[in-house]
């Protein structure tokens, strides 16, 4: 920086002058910091220019900007960490809820490992925390960096923050701990602690907390490092990941270690070796729950066996070695108010119950979803009557039953779209069974789906363009300056264009706003492949499905030269075989994706779209082995391992795994017993291996 006049000697204009410099400065260097990783100043630089603009408020106050760089601070916490990205992901579990989803749990283990009878499967099995996960990275035993989950690929990073737990040892202590290791557990605020804070917070004529989970959230994610000290936040440790060289050979020893080296492990983890001890476990844990020093939801059941975890690997977003064993859902009883229609992107019509508030579980609950007329007409229930709704988990409360029959008038639902008056029909599919869900037939005219598909389009899982949230795509489309996704790219021309003032200009906007904005779209000028994909919002073409054509696919242009060649060939042809052949894809996503192409509107949308961003090849899972990229069937019995772990292991080796025989499949590993696949493999001259060869090709011979 140049050398400065000092604040005392400035006169009002070069003050002025200077704060609207330094405004600007600022939120350029919080657009590089937020929105592109990439700062531009140092910390001590970017404090500096701070410093130097409150100072120049504090004298000439009537200067203040709108825009001030003070202002914003506050407005925006916890939106202003750096992004952290997981060396590995960081996963979430499946559900059970009933002892028969336990038992399947440990079945399919054995199953996938192909265990005899007679071989035990130890488990540990402890409390699940409700709280929010964290991931502390370890080098040479120094606690370098800690992340929230995020979406499980990128999270935040909150490492002052953490700093200030007292579980978090800043120094691993004892010894045998590897050179980098990323300890992974639930920050969590004791039940006590929470009450406390609640009475301060509210003494201090301060918004209290819901429940404790919502108060460690709000608690860690501050922007200011000193309120998070002040905050009463544990953290408990039991997983790890990305560790550069083993340091146990089951996960109680695992855990074990952890507490060696300084952290605070749950005491009620145990270890047991039977289904009927994981059940007495779980009832015991849940005669405790009410006693208990901070809230669960749950108990974890994990694969003792490291071996057997690292063979088991993962489905999707979750591993195969583990499972959440869920407790009953909480239930209360209020009045329905009234039933609203809410209109999704595929059109579909979810009857939505108003409630009379009521708090369940430690959340208060205004509304319900009633799924389908079908339901309603089930629970018999109608406007005025007393309901028992529930509310598990993350996932949105539902109405159970009517409890005391009201006086209101039978409801029906609606046969024409609430939003665009367009028909609303049950579809038969073509087994002639009626679909459940009523649809809007308005399609592209229907304002309610466009602006749904426009949502979902830059949520989260799909473009997720950092302030562009529902409330904006709402405005935007209201303005009529967003109709279609390439429209995000275009929304600085098309304000113009609308004849509307610059959207610094707008209420709720600021320049400092308005410019952050326009930078995270750029930064979605280039998206992955399977966020793109997932964010078009075609049936059945969800993210998993997104992921899986990604992985096979690698480039968009060779998935969508696919696509429209199975759309000109139809169901049947050697594109829509290839499309169905990938491991995973059924007959819908298919169908639907020719469905998507074979209209014109879509064709266009699309185009315009690819105009605007490019979408990046999908880097295959692992590149440096020798089957990355490949295709491979497996056919016939194989002996060393079962078809599932076989095709888990090719998968997390990059291979494509598919399910029939094509001139594109390079490897086809032919089992005894192997029939028509390795016929046609030898008709069209392809690699043939035995199980033995193939796992020699993969170094684990
Ligand atoms: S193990 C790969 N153990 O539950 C293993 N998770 O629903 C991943 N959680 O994201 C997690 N208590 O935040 C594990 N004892 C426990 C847990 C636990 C709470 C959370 C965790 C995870 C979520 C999944």
């Amino acid at each position: 920086m140049s050398a400065e006049k000092p604040v005392e000697a400035l006169t009002p204009a070069e003050a002025a002058a200077e704060l609207e410099r330094l405004a600007r400065a600022i939120a350029d260097a919080d657009a590089a910091y937020y929105q592109n990783d990439a700062p531009e100043l140092t910390d001590a630089d970017y404090d500096a220019l701070r410093q130097r603009n409150l100072a120049i408020e504090a004298r000439f106050p009537e200067l203040k900007r709108e825009d001030s760089p003070t202002e914003r601070v506050g407005a925006e916490a916890g939106d202003g960490f750096a992004k952290a990205r997981h060396s590995a992901p960081m996963l979430s579990l499946d559900n059970a809820f009933t002892d028969e989803d336990v038992a399947d749990f440990a079945a399919r283990i054995r199953r996938f490992l192909g265990l005899p009878a007679e071989e035990v499967v130890a488990f540990t099995a402890e409390p699940k925390i409700d709280g929010l996960s964290l991931s502390l990275t370890y080098e040479k035993g120094k606690l370098m960096r800690a992340a929230t989950r995020g979406d499980g690929q990128t999270g935040e990073d909150v490492t002052k923050n953490a700093r200030t737990l007292k579980d978090i040892p800043a120094k691993l202590k004892g010894s045998g701990w590897p050179d980098s290791i990323e300890i992974r557990g639930e920050v969590y605020m004791a039940k006590s602690d929470f009450a406390a804070l609640n009475v301060r917070e509210e003494a201090a004529g301060r918004k209290t907390f819901a429940n404790p989970r919502n108060a460690a959230a709000g608690s860690l994610r501050q922007l200011d490092v000193e309120i998070t000290k002040a905050r009463p936040l544990r953290f408990f440790a039991y997983a790890w990941a990305a560790a550069s060289a083993p340091f146990a050979e089951t996960q109680f020893e695992a855990v074990g270690a952890f507490a060696d080296w300084g952290f605070v492990t749950n005491p009620r983890m145990i270890r047991i070796e039977t289904v009927e001890e994981v059940l007495s476990y779980y009832t015991e844990i849940e005669a405790e729950r009410a006693g208990l020093e901070y809230d669960i939801d749950g108990v974890v059941y994990k694969v003792d066996r490291l071996d057997w975890q690292q063979r088991l690997g993962f489905v999707s977003r979750a591993p195969r070695w583990a499972i959440a064993h869920k407790f009953p859902a909480e239930k209360a009883v209020t009045r329905l108010l009234g039933i609203d229609i809410q209109v999704g992107r595929t059109g579909s019509l979810t009857p939505v119950a108003r409630l009379e508030p009521v708090t369940v579980g430690g959340v208060v609950v205004s509304n319900a979803t009633l799924h389908n007329e079908d339901e309603i007409a089930r629970l018999g229930v109608k406007p005025g009557d007393r309901v028992e709704v529930q509310r598990a988990g993350d996932v949105i409360p539902q109405v159970l039953r009517v409890v005391e029959a009201g006086q209101g008038p039978v409801w029906t639902m609606p046969d024409t779209c609430p939003v665009c008056g367009s028909a609303a029909v049950r579809e038969i599919d073509d087994a002639g069974r009626e679909d459940v869900r009523r649809r809007c037939t308005g399609g592209l005219i229907c304002p309610a789906q466009a602006v749904e598909r426009l949502k979902h389009f830059v949520s989260r899982k799909a473009l997720d363009i950092d302030g562009l949230g529902e409330k904006q795509v709402a405005l935007f489309f209201e303005k009529g300056v967003l109709k279609a996704p390439q429209d995000i790219f275009r929304l600085k021309t098309n304000i113009e264009a609308a004849g509307l003032p610059p959207l610094e200009e707008w209420e709720g906007f600021g320049a400092a706003s308005a410019k952050k904005l326009y930078s995270a779209i750029d930064a979605r000028r280039k998206v992955a492949f399977a966020r793109f994909l997932n964010g078009l919002g075609i049936r059945y073409v969800g993210q998993t499905t997104s992921s899986q054509f990604a992985r096979s696919f690698l480039s968009w242009q060779s998935f969508w030269a696919a696509v429209r060649a199975a759309e000109e060939g139809g169901v049947g042809s050697e594109a829509y075989n290839e499309l169905i052949g990938i491991d995973g894809i059924g007959q819908a996503a298919a169908r639907a994706l020719m469905a998507f192409e074979g209209e014109p509107h879509n064709r266009e949308m699309l185009a315009a779209l690819l105009q605007e961003v490019e979408v990046e090849d999908e880097v295959p899972a692992a590149t440096d082995s020798p089957v990355a990229g490949k295709t491979v069937v497996f056919t016939g019995t194989l002996e060393k391992m079962t078809r599932d772990e076989a095709k888990a292991r090719a998968s997390a080796l990059g291979a494509k795994v598919a399910g029939s025989v094509s001139a594109k499949t390079d490897i086809v590993i032919a089992g005894p017993g192997a029939g028509s696949k390795l016929a046609k493999a030898e008709q069209l001259g392809l690699t043939v291996m035995t199980e033995d060869d193939w796992l020699a090709l993969i170094g684990e011979a």
